[in-house]
């Protein structure tokens, strides 16, 4: 047995470390630098039916602690993700996640039932809280009865266990997180990015072409770890982590929150090599700490012994 390796609903896990949606494409660019199978899962960028291509530009600008992004969703569509990105990555032995979105409680039924049928994908992640596009995304985030009804729709076709992403950018995060368990969700992801905004002093307006965007990265950790502590004591689903994760150590913080798994995201854009660095110092730092198996540390700041559905492998 490793000591990294876990169990969640559909993921057998070999380490917890798994690069976070959007931040890794379908894996292609990262599979040129290095070998995918060390990762634990890999979460796909988010697919909708039809193919978008997003916001106009510019849609990415960097501060002080991290990024803003308002990509809107950009991505080939179901057909080519079915018929080219999955088959790609079944070269690797490495559990898929394939983030869900759209724009419709149809649409989200429409993905969730194909892409959980293609033989790769173990688990879905339903991303209910993109701050970047219109409608849908964020929108159903936010609203516990829309939350409930769209997570119920999903799990009603899914073939795999389906985890629902939070938003951040709400008032009661716990409330959304209950009425998301009650509708049958598997797990949580959490968290998304917090809506910002940055001001161009040239000409006085927004940079992002879309006036507004998500911040990810660094500045975001604390509020990531406040929501877990939080959330993790009031449902009994497991819960994958992000947000501004950069180091073995980070990574310990999550765990101790409550998650029982961890997700990078803008840290990839940094150093391209930091989820195969993470999985390598993580044993380290976890037998420094006097750790013997990841599992002892899941919600070690509110418990002593975890209650979360996980088993050691
Ligand atoms: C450029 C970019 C694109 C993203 N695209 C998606 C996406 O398609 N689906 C999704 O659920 N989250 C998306 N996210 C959010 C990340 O998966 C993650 O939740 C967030 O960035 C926080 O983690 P981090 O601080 O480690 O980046 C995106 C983030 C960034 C920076």
């Amino acid at each position: 047995m490793s000591c990294l390796s876990i169990k969640l609903p559909g993921l057998d896990l070999k380490n917890p470390i798994m690069p976070a949606s959007g931040c890794f494409g379908f894996g292609r660019e990262y599979a040129k630098l290095y070998d995918l199978n060390v990762l634990g899962a890999i979460m796909i960028k988010a697919t909708t039916a039809e193919p978008r291509f997003g916001n106009p530009t510019p849609r990415v600008a960097e501060t002080n602690a991290g990024m803003l992004n308002a990509i809107g969703l950009q991505n080939p569509g179901l057909e080519k993700v079915l018929s080219e990105e999955l088959p790609f990555l079944a070269n690797y032995n490495v559990p898929i996640i394939a983030n869900v979105a759209g724009s419709l409680i149809e649409d989200y039924v429409k993905v969730a039932k194909e892409i959980s049928a293609a033989p790769n994908v173990h688990a879905l992640e339903l991303n209910i809280s993109c701050p970047n596009v219109k409608t849908g995304g964020i929108a159903f985030g936010t609203d516990p009865a829309v939350a409930f009804e769209v997570t119920k729709a999903v799990k009603e076709v899914s073939e795999v266990p389906v985890y629902v992403k939070l938003s951040p950018n709400v008032a009661n995060i716990s409330e959304i997180a209950v009425a998301i368990e009650q509708a049958g969700a598997d797990g949580l992801t959490m968290i998304n990015t917090l809506l910002g905004m940055r001001i161009d002093l040239k000409t006085g307006r927004p940079v992002l072409a879309n006036g507004t965007g998500g911040l990810s990265g660094p500045a975001i950790k604390p509020v990531a770890i406040r929501m877990i502590h939080e959330v993790s004591q009031k449902v009994s689903i497991p819960i994958i982590g992000m947000g501004g994760v950069q180091s073995a150590e980070d990574v310990l913080e999550y765990l101790f929150a409550g998650a029982s798994a961890v997700a990078v995201g803008t840290a990839n854009f940094v150093d391209p090599f930091i989820c195969p660095t993470i999985i390598e110092e993580l044993p380290y730092k976890m037998h420094e700490l006097g750790f013997e198996h990841i599992s002892e540390c899941i919600g070690r700041s509110w418990k002593q012994h975890a209650k979360i559905a996980y088993s050691r492998t």
